[in-house]
């Protein structure tokens, strides 16, 4: 699946990206992204390699006017209510987003995120779309709001991704942001 907005192309990875992508997972910017920190191009080929057969939900963000990828943003199928055995429609998406540092604040996230929402909703059958962002991180809050998201919690020392210098876990508070099909409907 390829998308494309005025300035981006979303298409899936390919293994040639492995050099774009350790450019902006080198260094994570954000705690939450830790996880997925590359610390050598050896790294990040394979992880670029392990992602090329994923091609509806993880989508590389390709710069139009050079080609280059200067991001990430995918979301996955989920049941609303994992808790309950009648619920088993996987229409719950949640996003991961991120851009390399250079690109930022140039509207290519929100330009890039509001074209995946699209999609989601039009072609891949999603009722909700809902993203946790920690308290910090006006970035994304910014953009959760830009694309008509709703506030909907704010959880207190929520969860831990890194820890403090002291060896124990450094909770952090999460805000939660959703959108249904319905009013993104009433949003466009
Ligand atoms: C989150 C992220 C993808 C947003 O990218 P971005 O380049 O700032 O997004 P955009 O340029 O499309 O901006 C979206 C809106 O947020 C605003 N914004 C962005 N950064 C902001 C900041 N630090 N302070 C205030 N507003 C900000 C923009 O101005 C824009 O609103 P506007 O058009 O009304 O002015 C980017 O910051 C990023 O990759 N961060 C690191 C990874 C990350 O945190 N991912 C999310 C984890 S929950």
């Amino acid at each position: 699946m390829i998308i494309e907005t005025e300035r981006l192309i979303l298409r899936p990875f390919i293994k040639e990206d492995y050099e774009d992508v350790f450019e902006y997972l080198h260094e994570p910017s954000v705690h939450c992204f830790e996880c997925m920190r590359l610390n050598t191009i050896s790294d990040a080929e394979k992880e670029v390699a392990s992602r090329v057969n994923e091609t509806e939900y993880y989508f590389a963000i390709v710069l139009k006017e050079n080609n280059k990828v200067i991001g990430e943003i995918d979301a996955f199928p989920e049941a609303s209510d994992s808790h309950s055995e009648n619920n088993v429609i996987k229409d719950v998406f949640s996003p991961c987003w991120m851009l390399n540092k250079d690109y930022q604040h140039k509207g290519y996230a929100y330009e890039a995120a509001y074209a995946f929402f699209n999609y989601l909703f039009e072609s891949k059958g999603a009722r909700r779309i809902y993203a946790y962002t920690e308290d910090y991180n006006t970035a994304s809050k910014k953009l959760c709001e830009k694309l008509g998201m709703r506030k909907e919690a704010e959880y207190k020392e929520f969860i831990s991704f890194v820890n403090n210098d002291d060896g124990t876990p450094l909770y952090e508070n999460t805000l939660e942001y959703a959108v249904l099909k319905k009013e993104w409907n009433c949003h466009e």
